[in-house]
């Protein structure tokens, strides 16, 4: 009997080291006793037990193209008898190539139960891990967040990436009873070692409850279905989870109540449109004396209808006296949802291309032509509507004081809103596009389109050419952020 003992948990490398080696030497599965470092701990070795077998000619042998992913996704299944599973497989492709095509083979049906498991678990991860915001005791400019996340399986090692392309210009840790991943802005760096929940909350919770209670609808309850989606044993560690039982307790008296609200009265939110409507526009009192200031004010701004629908301002970020301003049309969705700009699908659009072109975004400051989401609301979905020109002038006020304070040398106007809001309604984006405009004492202004143009082109070589333009665009700004090297950058 051969005793394998493997350090890694979920390390894919480690296992097909000792795979190779085995095969090599012809050794069947059932002489092989697979274990990890954690499993084998005080349990010595017994004394007919070999380790790994001497490998003296190279080892020849192939194995078909899809057994490679199937077998990254098993090596992290938390059933300790994946390593030896994995072996009979690999053992059996030897002779019979086409052995993964049969379905009904109980060695291939086991394996592909096991990758949809750990498949489910990964996408569980992305969909459930919750940040929460933590003190910056580094002295860094990053903001820092902590989440706290069970899985089943050993993913972290695969779903940090995810994270790490997603969630970029933070720094984050998370952790696991199965392993911890942490991103500082410039390396990922995993661990197997179990960690322990240190309970952080922070606003963020009391934020997702609401987002939670807005798109609840009693009306659609299907408990079964909800519970698919969002199984309870994630529950503890959702700060909205606690709000589930209750809803579905109370579910089918507010229908009833919601039933004969609305044969009598208008939406609220009709009410408070109306009121938005009739209520005159009140500059906050005071000039504010700080970006800081302008922030704040911002976020009691009632200025315009739109906030009565908005879950909140989404003010600019980033240094305040960054030499690049970048400006969008308006929040997106998940903006609306996290209170910062531009890290929703767009967001992600502008970064990639951002990062290709070597502009860097955590030197910039990015913000909105229109501070608050417009949207309409198609059943559950918040469909994004273009902010017309009476809300665009209403916000050009907080513009303004962000451009007064920050005195960027380059304001980005990404697509038609962003330009007119920076040009008070002169000049088309067609004729500009690409150009940089020197605006005298407010500095220079360079036109492209929005990043979310690109994802609604649907012809992918037009896409792709568009892309390519959007890119050539950014490296202006790339080029002129360059060029300003020296000038200290100020934290928000
Ligand atoms: N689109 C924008 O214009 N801004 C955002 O912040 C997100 C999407």
């Amino acid at each position: 009997m051969h005793r394998i003992v493997l350090e890694g948990r979920g390390n894919f490398a480690e296992w097909r080291d000792a795979a190779r080696s085995l095969l090599a030497a012809g050794v069947a599965p059932e002489n092989v006793d697979w274990r990890t470092r954690m499993d084998a701990a005080g349990d010595l070795f017994r004394q007919q037990d070999e380790g790994l077998p001497t490998c003296t000619s190279s080892p020849s042998f192939t194995v078909p193209k899809a057994f490679l992913p199937l077998a990254e996704a098993v090596i992290c299944h938390s059933d300790p008898a994946r390593f030896a599973r994995l072996y009979r497989l690999l053992y059996r492709l030897q002779e019979e190539r086409s052995l993964l095509a049969v379905r009904a083979d109980k060695d291939v049906a086991e394996l592909h139960d096991m990758v949809k498991s750990v498949r489910r678990d990964d996408h569980k991860m992305t969909a459930f891990v919750r940040f929460k915001e933590i003190p910056n005791d580094t002295g860094g400019s990053r903001r820092r967040f902590f989440a706290w996340f069970e899985p089943d399986h050993y993913i972290v090692s695969r779903v940090a990436p995810f994270f790490q392309r997603r969630f970029t210009d933070m720094d984050w840790v998370i952790a696991t009873p199965k392993g911890t991943a942490a991103w500082n802005g410039e390396v990922l760096e995993v661990s197997t070692a179990p960690a322990e929940n240190p309970h952080h909350t922070d606003q963020a919770d009391a934020l997702w409850r609401t987002y939670f209670r807005n798109i609840f609808n009693p009306a659609r309850l299907k408990v079964k279905m909800m519970q698919t989606e969002m199984p309870k044993k994630y529950w503890k560690n959702l700060p909205e989870a606690e709000l589930i039982p209750e809803m579905i307790a109370s579910a089918e008296a507010d229908v009833i109540a919601m039933a004969e609200r609305a044969a009598r009265e208008a939406p609220l939110f009709h009410t408070r449109l109306k009121s938005a409507a009739e209520t005159p526009i009140v500059a906050p009192s005071g000039e504010p004396a700080s970006l800081a200031e302008v922030r704040e004010q911002a976020m009691h701004c009632t200025r315009c209808p739109l906030h009565c629908k908005a879950t909140q301002t989404v003010f600019g970020e980033g240094p305040s006296n960054a030499d690049i301003m970048i400006v969008g049309e308006q929040p997106g969705d998940q903006e609306d949802l996290a209170g910062r700009p531009f890290v929703g699908p767009a967001g992600k659009v502008f970064d990639q291309a951002a990062e290709y072109v070597g502009l860097d975004r955590t030197r910039t400051y990015v913000t909105n032509a229109v501070k608050h989401f417009k949207y309409e609301l198609r059943g559950k979905r918040r469909i994004h509507q273009k902010p017309n020109l009476g809300e665009v002038q209403h916000c050009r006020w907080w513009l303004k004081l962000e451009m007064n304070f920050v005195k960027p040398k380059l304001a980005v106007a990404m697509g038609a809103t962003a330009l007119s809001a920076l040009m008070d309604n002169r000049g088309k984006l067609s004729d500009l596009r690409g150009r940089m405009l020197d605006m005298g004492s407010t500095g220079a202004i360079l036109v492209t389109v929005h990043p979310s143009y690109l994802l609604r082109i649907p012809d992918r070589v037009k896409q792709q050419e568009e892309m390519e333009r959007f890119r050539e665009d950014l490296a202006q700004a790339a080029l002129f952020q360059r060029q300003q090297v020296g000038s200290p950058v100020a934290s928000e």
